[in-house]
C-alpha cells in the first residue's frame, strides 16, 4: 500500500484521490475549502460526475480515503489546483505554488511530487524550485545534485467530464519527469492503474503535450468558423461547402458553432501565447477568431431583429458544448445575455440541461422556459447548441418558423 496525498478535490482532484483510494491506496485529500472537506469526510460528493458519489461512499466508509485541510506526510502527492486565466488572459498559477508551499513541511527523503494541473511550460521546474527554497534539508530533482531525495514530474490530465472515472483508467497517459528517475517513479505510479500505455517524457514536453491538444482543437475549430463567415460573406451554405469538401480523403473540416467555450479549449492555448507571443501566431489568432465569433453571431442576431416582423426570439441551447448543463465561458449563454439586454422583453432561452435560471440571464431579463414552452413560443428560433433533445425536435413543429442556426443542425432539417 502506498500512501497519496491529492491537493485540490475538484473535478479532476477527487475521481483521481477516489480511484486510488479504491486500488487500495491510502489516500489524503485535501482542499482549501472547508465545505468541501466536510462534504468528502461526510462521503458525499460536491461535483456532479457519473457514478463517483458511490466510490466516495465506499472509500471514505472503508477508511481509504480522509479528507483535510491541510497535507499529511506521504509517499506521493499530486497536485490538482486550478490554473484559471487571469483578466488580461495570463496564466493564474498561485493555486498550484500555494499547494506546493503547503506540503513542502511534510515532505521526506524518498517522496514523489506530482503535478496534474493544466500549466504553462516550466512550472513543473519552478515547483521544484520553490520546493528546494522551502526545504534546503533535501536534495530536490532538477537542483542538480546526482540523486535526489525528492522526485518531481509532470502529468496532465485529458478525461472527458462524464467519463472521467472510465477515462482515468482507460487512456493513455504522458509523464515527464526533471530527471529520468523521476520519469519512471511517476510512470510507476500511474501505471499502478492506468490500464491506456503510460508514455514517458520530459517535464517540459509533458507540459507542452497538454497545451498543444488544446490548441490543436481550438485551432480547428477556429478554421470552421472562420470558414463559416467567409461563406455567409459569399452568400454560400458552409454546411454544404463542409459536407463536399470532407468529400477530399484527406480534409476533414469540423462543424463551426456560436464560439469556443468551457475551461480548457478557450482557455489553454493562451498559456502557450503568454510564454511565446513571437511564435504563437496562429495559436493566437485561432483564439481571437473563436473568441470574436459569439460577437460576429450576435451582431447577426441583432440586425435580424432590428429589421424583423417576428416580435419575439426564443433561444434554444446555453451550455458551452452539447448534453452538458455546463456554462463556463459559454459563447452560447454570453449571446443570449447580450441579446436580451438589447431587445427587453422580446428574448427567452431554454436549456434543458438546468433547472434554475442563471442569475446573469435574470440580470438581462432573459426567462428560462422549457423545450414545449419555447416550441410553441411565437416569433424566431435560434439554435445554439446541438443538445440531442433538440436535435430530436419533430420537423413539423419547426416549419414556418425564421430558425438561425449557429450548428447547422435545424437549416439542414
Ligand atoms: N475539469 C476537467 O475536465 C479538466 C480536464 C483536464 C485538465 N484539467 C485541469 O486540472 C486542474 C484542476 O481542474 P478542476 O476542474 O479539477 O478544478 P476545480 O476547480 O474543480 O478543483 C480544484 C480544487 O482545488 C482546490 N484548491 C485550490 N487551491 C488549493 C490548494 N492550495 N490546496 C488544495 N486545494 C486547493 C479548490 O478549492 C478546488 O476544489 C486545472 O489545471 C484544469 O485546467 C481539468
Amino acid at each position: 500500500m502506498t500512501s497519496i496525498c491529492v491537493l485540490g478535490l475538484g473535478y479532476i482532484g477527487l475521481p483521481t484521490a477516489a480511484l486510488l483510494a479504491s486500488r487500495g491506496n491510502r489516500v489524503y485529500g485535501v482542499d482549501v475549502r472547508p465545505e468541501i472537506v466536510e462534504t468528502v469526510s461526510a462521503g458525499r460528493v460536491h461535483i456532479s460526475e457519473v457514478d463517483l458519489d458511490g466510490v466516495v461512499q465506499k472509500v471514505v466508509n472503508a477508511g481509504m480515503l480522509t479528507a483535510h485541510q491541510t497535507p499529511s506526510p506521504a509517499d506521493a502527492f499530486i497536485i490538482t489546483a486550478p490554473t484559471p486565466l487571469t483578466e488580461d488572459r495570463r496564466p493564474q498559477l498561485e493555486c498550484v505554488y500555494a499547494a506546493a508551499n503547503s506540503i513542502a513541511p511534510v515532505l521526506k527523503r524518498g517522496d514523489l511530487v506530482i503535478v496534474e494541473s493544466t500549466c504553462p511550460v516550466g512550472t513543473t521546474r519552478n515547483v521544484a524550485q520553490l520546493l528546494a527554497a522551502a526545504r534546503p534539508d533535501l536534495a530536490i530533482a532538477g537542483g542538480g545534485a546526482a540523486i535526489s531525495d525528492i522526485s518531481v514530474a509532470y502529468c496532465p490530465e485529458r478525461v472527458l467530464p462524464g467519463r472521467i472515472l472510465i477515462e482515468l483508467i482507460d487512456n493513455d497517459r504522458c509523464v515527464g519527469g526533471l530527471t529520468p528517475v523521476c520519469t519512471e517513479r511517476a510512470a510507476q505510479l500511474y501505471e499502478s492503474f492506468v490500464h491506456g500505455t503510460v508514455l514517458r517524457t520530459d517535464a517540459a514536453t509533458a507540459e507542452l503535450v497538454k497545451l498543444t491538444e488544446n490548441a490543436f482543437r481550438d485551432v480547428n475549430i477556429a478554421f470552421a468558423n472562420e470558414l463559416s463567415m467567409v461563406a455567409e460573406h459569399h452568400g454560400v451554405d458552409v454546411w454544404k461547402v463542409i459536407e463536399l469538401a470532407n468529400r477530399h480523403p484527406r480534409v476533414n473540416i469540423l462543424n463551426p458553432g456560436p464560439g469556443v467555450g468551457g475551461h480548457c479549449i478557450a482557455v489553454d492555448p493562451w498559456f502557450i501565447v503568454d510564454s511565446a507571443p513571437q511564435q504563437a501566431k496562429l495559436i493566437r489568432a485561432a483564439r481571437e477568431v473563436n473568441d470574436s465569433k459569439a460577437d460576429y453571431v450576435f451582431q447577426r442576431l441583432a440586425q435580424t431583429m432590428e429589421s424583423s416582423p417576428e416580435p419575439n426570439v426564443t433561444c434554444f441551447g446555453l451550455a458551452f458544448k452539447p448534453n452538458v448543463d455546463d456554462l463556463r465561458e459559454s459563447p452560447a449563454l454570453a449571446i443570449v445575455e447580450r441579446l436580451g439586454r438589447a431587445f427587453p422583453g422580446r428574448v427567452a432561452a431554454v436549456e434543458p440541461f438546468i433547472q434554475t435560471q442563471p442569475a446573469s440571464l435574470k440580470a438581462a431579463g432573459v426567462p428560462l422556459i422549457t423545450l414545449d414552452e419555447g416550441l410553441d413560443r411565437l416569433g424566431a428560433f435560434v439554435l445554439l447548441v446541438d443538445h440531442t433533445a433538440f436535435l430530436r425536435v419533430p420537423r413539423e413543429r419547426l416549419r414556418g418558423r425564421k430558425i438561425i442556426d449557429t450548428r447547422g443542425v435545424w437549416a439542414r432539417a
